[in-house]
């Protein structure tokens, strides 16, 4: 896949690793859409980067609104015809202990990492199913495989979204519409920034931006890093239910 006079959306692009990818594709030859609720977030950076090479449309978007995602898909429509690869990045976390629990926090994290994605979807298909083609590439994590302590909201979030991608990806493939699921380890973002526990093979975001783009250029179903931290979450998910919960 070459991103050459693609269009490209990215969600969550205020921050992070949404923000570090949309920094790289400044540099290719194609249309980008970046849009997360603070727009004048991601002005600020673009503005500070020289030399770009690809056409912009900034955009508001409230992910958890189902209008606000069909209002700015049909702005990006207007201006570019439609979406060649959507990456569905927006998302959030919340540490969340027995003494703080508190259901608005799963609903805020359902309904951003999980619906959010859902509600793209729904407008991405009926274009890329008219075509036959079409990336979509919804963000997820490492920690969708277990239950980890303090993240039990996010990490039920992040296992619905891969299951979910993994259910689309074989429903799309006689459309012609690929799923590409991205399940990054340790990324240092604002998210993380505000984590207390010790993060193992934390990596920065302009390299999490390294991965991303290249595995969606070889459209690889699953997009996993770093290494290290693939293989840490392979051998947890394999632990017998009785071992992890004692030493979990
Ligand atoms: N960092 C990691 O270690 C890590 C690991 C695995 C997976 N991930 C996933 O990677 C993605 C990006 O996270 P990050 O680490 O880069 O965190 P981040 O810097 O906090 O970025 C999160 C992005 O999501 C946007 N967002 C949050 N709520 C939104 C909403 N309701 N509507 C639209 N946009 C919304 C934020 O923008 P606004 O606030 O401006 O809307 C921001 O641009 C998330 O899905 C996260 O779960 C991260």
């Amino acid at each position: 896949m070459k991103f050459q006079n693609k269009t490209i959306l990215i969600t969550g692009a205020s921050t992070g690793i949404g923000k570090a990818v949309g920094e790289k594709l400044l540099d290719e030859s194609c249309n980008i859409i970046l849009t997360s609720r603070r727009d004048e977030k991601i002005e600020e950076w673009v503005s500070e980067s020289e030399n770009s090479k690809a056409n912009m449309l900034i955009l508001k978007n409230d992910v958890t609104d189902k209008e606000s995602v069909a209002e700015v898909y049909s702005k990006v429509v207007e201006k570019f015809g439609g979406i060649d690869i959507a990456i569905l990045n927006s998302g959030i976390g919340k540490e969340i202990t027995p003494k703080t629990f508190n259901s608005k926090v799963a609903e805020d994290i359902i309904n951003t990492n999980f619906l959010g994605v859902v509600y793209w979807v729904e407008q991405l298909l009926p274009d890329m199913m008219k075509r036959k083609s079409g990336i979509i590439a919804p963000v997820s994590s490492l920690a969708d495989n277990r239950g980890y302590s303090g993240s039990g909201f996010y990490c039920a979030s992040k296992s619905a979204l891969s299951i979910f991608a993994e259910g689309l990806s074989i429903d799309l493939k006689k459309h012609g519409i690929k799923v590409l699921t991205i399940k990054p380890g340790f990324v240092k973002t604002p998210m993380t920034d505000q984590n207390k526990f010790k993060m193992p093979f934390l990596i920065s975001a302009e390299k999490s931006a390294e991965y991303i783009i290249t595995g969606i250029k070889k459209e690889k179903a699953i997009i996993q890093f770093p290494f290290p931290t693939v293989l840490g979450s392979k051998i947890l998910g394999l632990l017998p239910n009785w071992f992890y919960r004692l030493v979990g």
